[in-house]
């Protein structure tokens, strides 16, 4: 990404900016927290769209009006430096707070498939999307190493083996900035190895382990030059990030040789002292550039003003954070740039176009691992009775999970522009019927030759997400937030979806108890402990959160296409109710998933065998 270098223009404005014009540049505010006037007088250096916060309808206009506002005041050079600010927003799975956007799957489904292509495809369309709406920052990708099932953000990561999240993650940042979004690689770091997978809680690792594990995934995303780095809830060995001097300064800057913008999560300085100016001054010292404080961060411009001036932060520290600040910009070429509303790709044609939802359905197709089939129950045939059934064959908000329209995701079909799973079955075999009792009551062996059952989770997002027996708090000190603890209300307390959700399991067997045979479809954000369903079911499907293209799912099922994706993390066996992603007791193991291998696959009347020795042995080689 190679904008002007605009050295000796940024050089000057630094010296003619004031102490609190500097702060401001290292202020990111949300949007509903912050007017264009605010922008201008305060020289803010960034806004964020935070999950579920979209302007006006929520329609490509609305957020191209937003950001121009933002601009233009920015650039009232009437005493502001003239900057404009940064936009940033997570789209995380494709533009999803953005209505109509298209939606892919979540990253875990995209480690399923493996395939660092379409991980870049899907990167360059995500950032076309993003240019549409007039923003230039994304909150993405996630280099997250998912540890232990029980995280509520287990989704959010490519899996559990660092090697395919290093991969994956460099492939997403190469192409969204090659496509001129600028990445934000998160979260700095150690977030998925957390105890008992609690969000935000202590991820207790010797050096060699959180380096191999944790630290690895990011050296292809930094030697490929992402510009911004999001600094993680957690704490490493009790000690929280956002205050962390040596994995900041020393490790990512000094030793790694970071030049970019270092950025705090949302109010992520508050966890690190009870008293904001020490929390402040704590983080500034540390190393971090730029703040993400949505509400408060008037208090936090005024804090680091009266720290500065204290003498307990140096203003060299503030002179390198705004440097770095202006020189990212300078690089994405921010200061060369026309206003947002007259950007060439403002508006562009390929916002939710046929080619990206052909993406996001080639996406979701490929993701799907098929656990178990027997009986020949796949592919199904399109000449065969099929009765669909389950809470989410027919939800675009379930199929999607979370940070799709709203922050915690969506229930219905009312809000998401997509397919669903049954609608996607229906198109490929339109004599297919969809039980809308939910329980399976509608089955009757009569009239129906094989069910497919889809099932699972509800969407959630972060520590809404968290799978916590017992109500026991944060393990680790320092989760407070002016000293009161701060867990989200967890999503469950067991990760046996039959605990969970027992009204999956009751509607396989009420099914199946008919004679029908069942093909089940796990819509979830992570492995589940799921040996009674796999039991009563004749094949059995992880679909993770496949995105709005459920067509995707249809055509492996339909053998349309054959299963290709593989687990990119193991799966808990009936005993891992800790949750632990460990090959020991497994269930399966990671890299495992069948092909229709033995089962001819049904390609209208051309069928063929696909008997690869891979599929049939079901294993990839990672
Ligand atoms: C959240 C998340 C982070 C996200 C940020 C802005 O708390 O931890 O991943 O980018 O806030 O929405």
């Amino acid at each position: 990404m190679a904008g002007k270098d605009h050295k000796e223009l940024l050089s000057a404005k630094l010296e003619r900016m004031s102490l609190r014009q500097k702060i401001g540049q290292m202020t990111m505010a949300e949007r509903l927290s912050t007017t264009a006037e605010d922008v201008r007088r305060h020289s803010l250096g960034a806004i964020l769209c935070g999950g579920g916060s979209h302007p006006g309808n929520n329609e490509l206009v609305d957020w191209i009006a937003m950001n121009d506002a933002f601009w233009q005041a920015a650039m009232d050079e009437e005493g502001s430096p003239g900057i404009p600010p940064l936009v940033g927003v997570d789209a995380v799975h494709g533009h999803g707070n953005l209505k109509g956007a298209t939606v892919f799957p979540h990253n875990i489904g995209l480690g399923a498939a493996g395939d660092p292509q379409l991980v870049a495809e899907i990167a360059r369309a995500t950032a076309r999307e993003i240019l549409a709406s007039g923003l230039e920052w994304n909150f993405a990708p996630a280099l997250s190493v998912a540890r232990n099932c029980k995280w509520g953000r287990s989704y959010e990561s490519f899996g559990s083996d660092p090697a395919l999240v290093a991969r994956l993650g460099a492939s997403y940042v190469e192409a969204l900035q090659g496509e001129r979004v600028i990445a934000c690689v998160k979260h700095w770091v150690g977030d998925g190895g957390t105890w008992q997978g609690m969000d935000q809680g202590d991820t207790a690792l010797p050096w060699e382990e959180l380096e191999a594990t944790h630290i690895a995934p990011y050296l292809p995303s930094l030697q490929a030059g992402a510009l911004t780095v999001m600094v993680s809830f957690n704490s490493w060995n009790g000690d929280k990030c956002h205050g962390h001097r040596f994995l900041v300064t020393e490790l990512l800057k000094q030793r790694l040789g970071f030049a970019g913008i270092v950025l705090s999560d949302w109010n992520g300085i508050d966890y690190l002292d009870a008293d904001y100016a020490i929390a402040v001054r704590k983080s500034v010292n540390a190393g971090l550039d730029m703040f993400m404080v949505p509400e408060r961060w008037r208090e936090f411009i005024d804090t680091l003003e009266g720290q500065v001036r204290e003498g307990h932060v140096e203003l060299a520290r503030i002179d390198d954070a705004v440097r770095r600040i202006l020189r990212v910009k300078s690089r994405y070429g921010l200061l060369d740039m026309p206003r947002p509303a007259h950007r060439a790709k403002t508006g562009n044609a390929d916002f939710a176009c046929a080619a990206h939802r052909d993406l996001a359905r080639k996406a979701a197709r490929q993701s799907q691992v098929l656990l178990k089939n027997e009986r020949q129950a796949l592919p199904l045939g399109r000449e065969q009775r099929i009765l669909v059934a389950g809470k989410n064959a027919h939800n675009l908000g379930h199929q999607c999970g979370g940070w799709t329209v709203s922050w915690q995701g969506e229930s219905g079909n009312g809000t998401i522009t997509g397919e669903t799973i049954w609608q996607g079955i229906q198109a490929l075999a339109p004599q297919a019927v969809l039980d809308e009792s939910l329980d399976g009551s509608g089955a009757d062996p009569r009239l129906h030759d094989v069910a497919v059952v889809v099932i699972g989770e509800t969407p959630y997002a972060e520590g809404h997400g968290d799978i916590r027996h017992g109500d026991h708090l944060f393990a680790e000190a320092g989760a407070m937030i002016n000293g009161l603890m701060n867990p989200l209300d967890a999503y469950a307390k067991s990760l046996v979806l039959a605990e969970t959700h027992p009204e999956d399991l009751a509607c396989i067997r009420s099914i199946a108890a008919r004679g029908i045979p069942v093909v089940t479809v796990l819509v979830s954000g992570r492995p589940l402990i799921i040996d009674a369903e796999i039991d009563a079911s004749a094949a059995f499907v992880a679909s993770w959160l496949p995105g709005a293209e459920g067509r995707g799912v249809a055509e492996v099922l339909m053998g349309e296409h054959d299963f290709s994706g593989r687990l990119p993390l193991p799966w808990p066996g009936p005993e891992h109710g800790d949750g632990l992603l460990v090959e020991a007791g497994a269930a399966f193991p990671a890299g495992h998933g069948l092909g229709l291998s033995a089962t001819r696959q049904r390609l209208g009347e051309n069928a063929i065998d696909a008997t690869s020795p891979e599929q049939v042995a079901g294993v990839r080689r990672i």
